[in-house]
């Protein structure tokens, strides 16, 4: 496996695996690599030539009094993970790197797709996780790129981004993977004290409940946020940051009773970590 750390060295290697002919699949990473991103790299193995992993703490995608610093960077590990997984290359960029000049190009996806749940409480953060997105596309020229539903909003928003720039790259979410205990896997979870990790499986325990009621025929999105909102207000060291449902794919309001696919989602802070997780309930 190759490590690149500048785009001049990832350009060659594109280069070289169009020139052949190899399909390119791109894993978009901020590190501290777990099992989830795995599920992601192993995807990308099976079903393209080339597989290459980037693994950048994203500066842009983090708002003032954010962890952008004590962010988990463990490079050397990651290397290791991602080799196991089939990665063909690592590319792991400094942030000057990635953003050369002071002055920036952003790329924004408005309206309440990036407006709602985290956009909400991270105003900034889907205009950071896009622009650099971009930059990754334009580098690697995927053929596949591999994104985890443990991040449903950024999914929506990326596929909007895709859609709206003409990107030429095909989209593959993963499943969420989770601890056996339910915890759905997070480069943040190593922040959580024993207590805290112990309290923030009420949210997959409150989500599961909403489903399971949910498939008993329950249709009213504000019962079952109610629900879930109840199950972890209860825990005494959540702080919840939303709790809310909304209609997939563009995170609208719902109209009335549950008739589509929708977005249960919720942030809760145990202690400074802020964790997030959700489900989606599927139609009629
Ligand atoms: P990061 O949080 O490192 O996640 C990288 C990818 O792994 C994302 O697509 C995320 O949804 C997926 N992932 C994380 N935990 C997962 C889990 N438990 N199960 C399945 N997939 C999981 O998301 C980002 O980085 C950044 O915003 C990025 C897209 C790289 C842009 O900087």
């Amino acid at each position: 496996m190759k490590l690149c750390k500048t785009v001049a060295e990832l350009r060659t290697e594109v280069a070289l695996a169009k020139v052949a002919g190899r399909s390119i699949g791109l894993v978009p990473t901020m590190g501290a690599l777990h099992e989830g991103h795995g599920s992601l790299i192993a995807a990308a193995r099976k079903e393209n030539e080339l597989v290459i992993v980037s693994v950048f703490v994203n500066p842009t995608q983090f708002g003032p009094g954010e962890d952008l610093d004590a962010y988990p960077r463990t490079l050397e590990a990651d290397c290791l993970l991602a080799e196991q997984m089939g990665a063909d290359i690592v590319f792991a960029p400094t942030p000057k790197e990635m953003y050369p000049s002071e002055d920036m190009t952003w790329v924004e996806v408005t309206g309440d797709i990036t407006k709602v749940l985290c956009g909400h409480s991270r105003p900034i953060h889907f205009c950071g996780v896009t622009t650099v997105v971009s930059k990754l596309f334009n580098l690697a020229q995927p053929d596949w790129a591999y994104f985890g539903q443990k991040d449903a909003q950024q999914v929506q928003v990326i596929k909007r981004m895709v859609k709206d720039l003409f990107f030429n790259v095909q989209l593959r979410i993963m499943p969420i993977v989770r601890e056996a205990d339910g915890l759905a896997k997070s480069s943040r979870n190593t922040y959580l004290s024993p207590e805290e990790r112990k309290a923030g499986l009420v949210l997959s325990r409150s989500l599961r409940q909403a489903e399971a009621l949910f498939q008993q025929g329950e249709r009213d999105g504000a019962e079952l946020v109610e629900v879930v909102r109840e199950m972890i207000a209860a825990e005494p060291l959540s702080e919840i940051d939303y709790v809310e449902i909304y209609a997939l794919p563009d995170l609208t309001p719902l109209a009335g009773k549950i008739a589509g696919p929708c977005l249960l989602a919720v942030a809760v802070r145990f202690g400074t970590t802020r964790l997030i997780d959700n489900i989606i309930l599927e139609g009629a």
